[in-house]
């Protein structure tokens, strides 16, 4: 059976690990009635919201952006609105750190074939917000285009110290332009930079192309009703989604030892992901590798599991009205009213 959406009535206090485990709250404020939550219809559009690559928009843009994020923050002052970019930031731990069961499972979107779809939800729902808060119906996140040379570092617009975009809970190298390490997992590499870029491509070369040729491998494995968590990432979950998170977070530093402890913040942990509005612009990426990967053709298609496409989330919308969403109104993004600016895409010819 698919994973219904969760019920908001049982949200409990969520679970920060990696390290001692500490409690955490982060649920949505209730709907009155669960079980009335309408199914969400995608209201028409007269034009797409374009996402663009975030080395490349302009000043003008990077204002609005900064001003949308801004006024989102603000609205934190009533801690149960749901709008607020904090109640934003605590869905992802909501869906990711135990807060929500699913039968007698606790439920978990990552490291299963949910990761795409719930993310692609999440991120709609955000860009419409910002939107919103600026009456700007056409209103597009910016991509962080880590998969192109010209896009592998911290776009500069989230690295200015006192601007809404900015997070002082980041490893300080991420700042000034240094050139990302797609593969990070805590060691830093000592290398050069066209070195480094080269890795990098061949690393999405694989993920993209060589280890995921057909549909589970790219989007995960199954994870149906009463499931157990984590049955297994895709390729670009593992690789580079995780390693970006890890580059951007602090430095983790768990125990008592001489630095100060830390569980990743923000970007390097679930439960605090979603407080880097950096977040959004690198699953805005993630969602296009996507439409990419169907792009490439042959086997690389949508899943057809029933199961996959029924499977559904509870999301607020600008409005503050709860709704159902399910998997299978989420496939083409097109449809679902936004685009991105296309980008040369030099992974795809990178053969070892
Ligand atoms: Cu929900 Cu990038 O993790």
């Amino acid at each position: 059976a698919p994973v219904p959406p969760p019920d908001q009535k049982s949200c409990g206090t969520a679970t920060i690990t990696d390290g001692p485990a500490v409690p955490y709250s982060c649920c949505p404020p209730k709907p009155d009635d669960m079980d009335s939550v309408p199914y969400y219809k995608i209201p028409r559009m007269s034009k797409l919201r374009k996402r663009p690559p975030a080395q490349d928009v302009s000043e003008e843009y990077i204002a609005k952006y900064q001003l949308a994020t801004s006024k989102m923050r603000e609205l934190d002052k009533d801690p149960f609105d749901p709008l607020g970019f904090k109640q934003q930031a605590n869905i992802h731990c909501a869906y990711c750190n135990d807060a929500y069961t699913m039968g007698d499972q606790k439920l978990q979107v990552h490291e299963s074939w949910l990761f795409f779809p719930f993310h692609r939800w999440y991120l709609y729902f955000y860009e419409r917000i910002l939107g919103s808060l600026i009456d700007d119906p056409t209103f597009a996140l910016p991509y962080w285009n880590w998969d192109h040379p010209s896009g592998m570092r911290l776009p500069p617009m989230f690295d200015v110290e006192g601007s809404s975009l900015y997070d002082a809970r980041r490893n300080p190298h991420v700042r000034n332009g240094t050139i990302i390490d797609l593969g990070f997992f805590g060691d830093e590499v000592k290398t050069n930079e066209i070195q480094m870029i080269t890795n990098n491509l061949l690393l999405m070369y694989r993920q993209m192309i060589t280890n995921a040729p057909c549909p589970l491998l790219f989007f995960g494995e199954p994870y149906r009703f009463g499931s157990k968590p984590n049955p297994g990432q895709g390729t670009i979950e593992n690789i580079p989604h995780t390693p970006v998170h890890i580059w951007t977070g602090t430095v983790r530093c768990t125990d008592l030892g001489n630095c100060v402890p830390s569980y990743g913040e923000d970007m390097g942990n679930f439960y605090s992901a979603g407080l880097d509005p950096v977040f959004y612009s690198h699953h805005a990426n993630v969602d296009r590798m996507w439409n990419e990967w169907k792009a490439l053709g042959g086997k690389r298609r949508d899943l057809t599991d029933n199961d996959w496409l029924n499977s559904e989330f509870f999301f607020y919308d600008e409005n503050r009205d709860p709704w159902r969403v399910k998997v299978r109104d989420c496939l083409d993004s097109k449809k679902m009213g936004y685009d991105y600016e296309p980008k040369a895409t030099p992974w795809r010819n990178f053969k070892p």
